[in-house]
């Protein structure tokens, strides 16, 4: 196991997917524009969707996970390299439960390591990130090319979204009390071996 990113293919994406790309995100009228990420933040409310109720019913109930408390959708342009950077600001983001929703195919996502810096950047919709400035060349940690399934990432490690022929959108569920990608992890690995002992 890695400490940047972790797969989970036994959670259902159909209903979620659909719903997002057929509901939510034409409803808000949320969209490309000439940026190369756009991003849209909403705070989750159990009254507003009846899928994303069920999701969270399911995170809770099946993989014992904390609740959602939010979640950003992110719009990636295609041939864009977002900068390399970490979640949030002074309170990082330690885990981020995330689906592309796209076409997952030539799309990446990167971790690194080295010295750094840390700079915190408004990044839209008045959602804050921390933008590296590296004192070392920086070396790639891990990374992955995107699923059509969930995968949980680390997003306090320094990453940055890659994107081919494709454009990507992508929705980002974070969970209450902003819990440390190992706890969760351990978590799913429970849950994994209950399932199948
Ligand atoms: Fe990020």
């Amino acid at each position: 196991m890695n400490n940047c990113y972790y797969h989970i293919p036994e959670l259902d994406t159909d209903k979620i997917r659909k719903y997002f790309l057929e509901e939510f995100i034409p409803k808000k009228g949320l969209t490309f524009s000439n940026d190369k990420t756009d991003l849209y933040g909403y705070t989750y409310s159990s009254n507003k969707s009846q899928t994303v109720n069920e999701l969270n019913d399911l995170l809770m109930k099946e993989f014992k996970l904390p609740a959602i408390a939010y979640f950003i959708v992110f719009f990636h342009t295609p041939n864009a390299t977002q900068a390399i950077h970490t979640d949030g600001d002074d309170i990082v983001a330690y885990s981020s439960l995330n689906l592309v929703l796209t076409n997952p195919k030539n799309s990446f996502m990167k971790f690194y390591t080295g010295e750094y810096e840390k700079e915190v950047k408004d990044m839209g919709s008045g959602y804050k990130s921390s933008y590296i400035n590296w004192k070392t060349e920086p070396k790639i940690l891990e990374e992955f090319e995107a699923t059509d399934k969930f995968t949980l990432v680390n997003p306090e490690i320094p990453h940055q979204v890659i994107t081919k022929e494709h454009p990507r959108i992508t929705v980002c569920f974070r969970l209450f009390g902003n819990p440390k990608f190992k706890s969760l992890v351990e978590k799913l690995e429970i849950n994994r071996l209950r399932q199948h002992p």
